[in-house]
């Protein structure tokens, strides 16, 4: 392995300082393939699931898609160079299957070596590639074959990773499985939300059970063929409680949520076994017959790292809250729940800030969750990063061009601080990586939701950097908020 920063066999992190960051923990910004390329049918790329679903009536606001995006793919470089100059010591990006075996079919040299092109210029400026494998968009030919209720998919995927890994496994050793399972199967399987658009509790339940396959055979091959590698899969997780403690309907509900949105993820890649309470949840949707003999310890094969996404918490109820958090959907279609037995939970809006995506600003949630996932399943074993994290706000854009974003700055500072606050509790977290680099392609939001550090003016493509990124490369400079 050549990677010039080796974050392998690092000490753990201790803070000395109470605000300030581990030596060896690492700053990062992270995007995704259809989020940010563009160049959505150059050079042998064809159709993933979100070219096809943005373009279905009303799916996706205003019908925005990803065919320009924020051509990252013509201006990859410089989009490098700005990354050095913002002091980042990795980023987190993702291979897009439809570049690299466009339609499922064979192995697209040309999608390949942009990849190796972007790794090149990523280790020259010593920032560390943090590849994520699948960040949603698979090809639409797999979909036309059953997508991820399919589960010669989860082969497909193990296939398309080693490809990847054949052609980049010299310069990269950080490989993340997939990204946010939850959303690729439930919010696109059973919500509707996201693409694919199906809204069928047992295809949820089926993509879910396919994705994790996909990942623990992922992880094996590659494995298999580097031992040094390390590996990992990133997942959304939440802290859900009951809005009243002592009422057992709340409790059952907070019980659900965390069941289906982190337990059904967590408890198969940690522990071998889906959480027995969920499958009784689910019992009705026939989700037994996908579980084959010997899959579960395919997706128990051990990994070197756990990637924990966090945007916010829930408070949940059983009965109807005085503020309830905005579910407001994106999709003119009817809104289904992505939770298949998630009747009757609804959403309580505390006295928190908001986002613009209408989500609650709670940083002590994260604190607790990391406590959590250390003590409950990583432990020494897997070293645990935060892989996003990151807010929407209405921008405002001075006239000399500037955007002061005091309210993502502090977001972003309040959450660095609430790692510190994990790592001062004795759990041991390795990195950030601040969601996201730039504006992007909001999926179903499509431009209207701006997440970057750095503005993108999507008329011109030029980038400007927002307060926050200035605040976030003061604090990667000094080590500390
Ligand atoms: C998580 C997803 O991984 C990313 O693609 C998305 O843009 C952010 N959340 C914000 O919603």
């Amino acid at each position: 392995m050549t990677n010039l920063i080796d974050v392998g066999g690092a000490p753990a992190p201790s803070a000395t300082d109470r605000r300030g960051l581990p030596t060896d923990f690492l700053f990062g910004v992270a995007t995704a393939a259809y989020q940010i390329e563009g160049a959505s049918h150059e050079d042998g790329r064809t159709d993933s699931i979100w070219d096809a679903f943005a373009r279905l009536p009303g799916a996706v606001v205003d019908g925005h898609n990803g065919d320009v995006a924020c051509d990252h793919y013509h201006r990859y470089e410089s989009d490098v160079a700005m990354m050095a100059d913002l002091g980042l010591q990795t980023y987190r990006f993702s291979t897009s299957w439809s570049r690299i075996r466009p339609d499922g079919g064979p192995v697209n040299a040309k999608g390949l070596d942009f990849y190796s092109r972007l790794v090149d210029s990523l280790l020259e400026k010593n920032i560390l590639p943090w590849l994520t494998l699948y960040h949603w968009d698979l090809p639409q030919a797999l979909e036309e074959k059953g997508g991820w209720t399919n589960r010669d998919t989860a082969y497909r995927f193990a296939e398309y990773a080693m490809d990847v890994h054949a052609a980049l496994g010299d310069r990269v050793d950080n490989w993340t499985t997939l990204n946010e399972p939850w959303c690729s199967s439930f919010l696109s399987y059973t919500g509707g939300e996201h693409a694919p658009g199906r809204q069928d509790p047992e295809a949820g339940l089926a993509a879910g059970h396919h994705l994790l396959l996909g990942h623990g055979l992922a992880v094996r091959d590659l494995r298999a063929a580097d031992p040094t590698l390390k590996l990992g899969i990133t997942l959304n997780l939440t802290v859900a409680e009951p809005a009243d403690p002592s009422d057992a309907g709340d409790l059952d509900a907070a019980r659900r949520i965390d069941g289906q949105f982190n337990r059904f993820f967590l408890d198969p890649i940690f522990r071998g076994e889906y959480p027995e309470d969920v499958l009784a949840d689910v019992a009705a949707y026939g989700f037994d017959k996908y579980v084959q003999p010997g899959d579960l310890e395919v997706i128990q094969t051990p990994i070197d790292a756990l990637g924990v996404n966090y945007y916010h918490g829930e408070l949940v109820s059983v009965t109807p809250p005085e503020r309830a958090m905005s579910t407001e959907a994106p999709s003119l279609r009817p809104k289904r729940s992505p939770f298949p037995a998630a009747e009757g939970i609804f959403w309580h809006l505390r006295d928190l800030p908001v986002t613009a995506m209408g989500w609650e600003v709670q940083p002590e949630g994260l604190t607790r969750l990391l406590r959590r996932v250390n003590d409950e399943y990583t432990g020494e074993a897997v070293k645990l990063y935060v892989t996003e994290n990151g807010a929407a706000y209405n921008d405002v854009v001075e006239a000399d061009g500037s955007v002061h974003d005091a309210d993502r700055t502090e977001f972003l500072r309040q959450h660095l601080a609430a790692i510190v606050d994990a790592i001062d509790d004795g759990v041991p977290v390795y990195g950030y990586f601040y969601w996201s680099l730039m504006d992007n392609y909001e999926w179903a939001w499509g431009y209207h939701k701006r997440f970057g550090l750095v503005r993108v003016d999507y008329d011109t493509q030029e980038r400007t950097l927002k307060d926050s990124a200035l605040e976030y490369r003061r604090i990667i400079g000094n080590r500390a908020l």
